[in-house]
C-alpha cells in the first residue's frame, strides 16, 4: 500500500485565512446589533462562520463549538469542517461571544476562532470553569487558583510594585460571585463588573495598560475558557481553569470528552498544548477592538489575528462595499 503523509499544519498562511472566518461572522451579525434578538444574531454568525471554515483547505474538527451534536445543528462538537484536504486541525470557536451584548448593543461582543494542529486543544465540555488570568511580565505561578481570592490580589500587587487598591479585577456580574466580589473588595481592589463576555474580559488582562484590568477571576463557560487560553497563549500571560460540575449529566459530558481527572486545575499550556492561531473580530465597540461600522454603502471591521509560535499580532481593518 502506498504510504501517504498528511500535510503539516503551517499556521503562517492559514492564519490569514482565519481572519476572514471571524470577519464574516461579525459582518453577518452586524445588522442584528441592538435588535434584541440574541438567537437571530447568533444564527447569522454561525452560518457565516461555517461557510467560511468550509472554504479552507483543512481537515478540521470542531472541538470547542456550539454544543453537543444533539443540541446544536451546526458547528457542533465533533463536526468536520474544511475542504477535506490539507492538514488535520482542531478548531475552537464562538461565532458570537456575547449574544446578549450584541442584542442590547453593549460593549465587547466578539466573534472568535482558534486553530491548532490536531490534539492541541483541551476538549472542554459545555460546563462551567473557574478561571484566573493575568497578563504577561509576571513570574510563573505568581498567583494560582489554589490561593484565596484576596491573597491573589495582594500577591499580584506585590509583584506589580503597587498597593492592592491599585489593582483592578474583572468579574462576571452574577449572583454566584457575590462572595468573590465581597472578598476582592475587602482588599481595597477595584472590580470591573461585566454582564457577559469573559473571553474579552480575560484578553483585557494581556493589555492592562490599555484596558486597566490586571486580573480576571470567576466562573464562566468552559468552552470560553479554552478560547481565552488560546488568546493568551498568543498575547502572553498566565491562566488557570478548573472544570465545575453541577450534576451527573455534566460529569457524563466531561467523561465523553475524554476527561478523567475531574478536579484537575489546568494551566494555560494544558488547555492549549501546542501552537495556535487566534482571530477575533469586534462586533460591538470594546476596549480591544472597535465594533462593525455600518455605513450606507460599506461595512468596516477590525480583527486581531495572532500566532502563538511567533507572538505576532496583526490588526486587520477590512472595508467591504455592500
Ligand atoms: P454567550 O455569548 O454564548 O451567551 O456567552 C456569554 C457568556 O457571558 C460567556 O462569556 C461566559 O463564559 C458565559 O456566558 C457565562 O455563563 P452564564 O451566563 O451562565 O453565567
Amino acid at each position: 500500500m502506498p504510504h501517504t503523509t498528511l500535510p503539516e499544519f503551517h499556521d503562517r498562511m492559514l492564519s490569514l485565512a482565519l481572519a476572514r472566518v471571524s470577519e464574516a461572522a461579525a459582518m453577518a451579525s452586524a445588522h442584528l446589533i441592538g435588535h434584541g434578538d440574541e438567537k437571530a444574531a447568533d444564527q447569522a454568525a454561525v452560518n457565516a462562520m461555517r461557510e467560511q471554515l468550509n472554504m479552507l483547505d483543512i481537515r478540521g474538527v470542531v472541538v470547542i463549538g456550539e454544543g453537543e451534536r444533539d443540541e446544536a445543528p451546526m458547528l457542533y462538537i465533533g463536526e468536520e469542517v474544511g475542504s477535506g484536504t490539507g492538514p488535520e486541525v482542531d478548531i475552537a470557536l464562538d461565532p458570537l461571544e456575547g449574544t446578549a451584548l450584541t442584542a442590547k448593543d453593549m460593549p465587547n461582543a466578539l466573534t472568535v476562532v482558534a486553530m491548532g494542529a490536531r490534539g492541541s486543544l483541551l476538549h472542554a465540555p459545555d460546563v462551567y470553569m473557574d478561571k484566573l488570568a493575568i497578563g504577561p511580565g509576571f513570574p510563573r505561578d505568581v498567583v494560582t487558583l489554589a490561593m484565596e481570592p484576596a491573597e491573589r490580589v495582594r500577591v499580584l500587587a506585590g509583584a506589580k510594585g503597587c498597593e492592592p487598591g491599585d489593582i483592578t479585577v474583572c468579574i462576571l456580574d452574577r449572583p454566584r460571585h457575590e462572595d468573590l466580589i465581597a472578598e476582592v473588595r475587602s482588599t481595597g481592589a477595584a472590580i470591573r463588573l461585566i454582564t457577559d463576555g469573559d473571553v474579552a474580559g480575560i484578553m483585557h488582562c494581556a493589555e492592562a495598560h490599555l484596558t486597566g484590568i490586571d486580573m480576571y477571576m470567576g466562573k464562566g463557560g468552559a468552552p470560553e475558557g479554552v478560547l481565552a487560553a488560546s488568546a493568551l497563549k498568543c498575547m502572553g500571560g498566565q491562566m488557570y481553569g478548573q472544570l465545575l460540575f453541577r450534576n451527573d449529566d455534566e460529569i457524563a459530558r466531561a467523561r465523553k470528552a475524554g476527561i478523567e481527572d475531574l478536579d484537575r486545575i489546568y494551566t494555560l499550556d494544558e488547555m492549549v498544548r501546542r501552537n495556535v492561531v487566534f482571530a477575533a473580530t469586534g462586533v460591538t465597540d470594546g476596549n480591544l477592538l472597535p465594533g462593525v461600522r455600518r455605513e450606507p454603502h460599506q461595512f468596516t471591521t477590525e480583527t486581531i489575528l495572532m500566532r502563538s509560535k511567533t507572538g505576532s499580532v496583526r490588526r486587520i481593518r477590512y472595508t467591504n462595499p455592500v
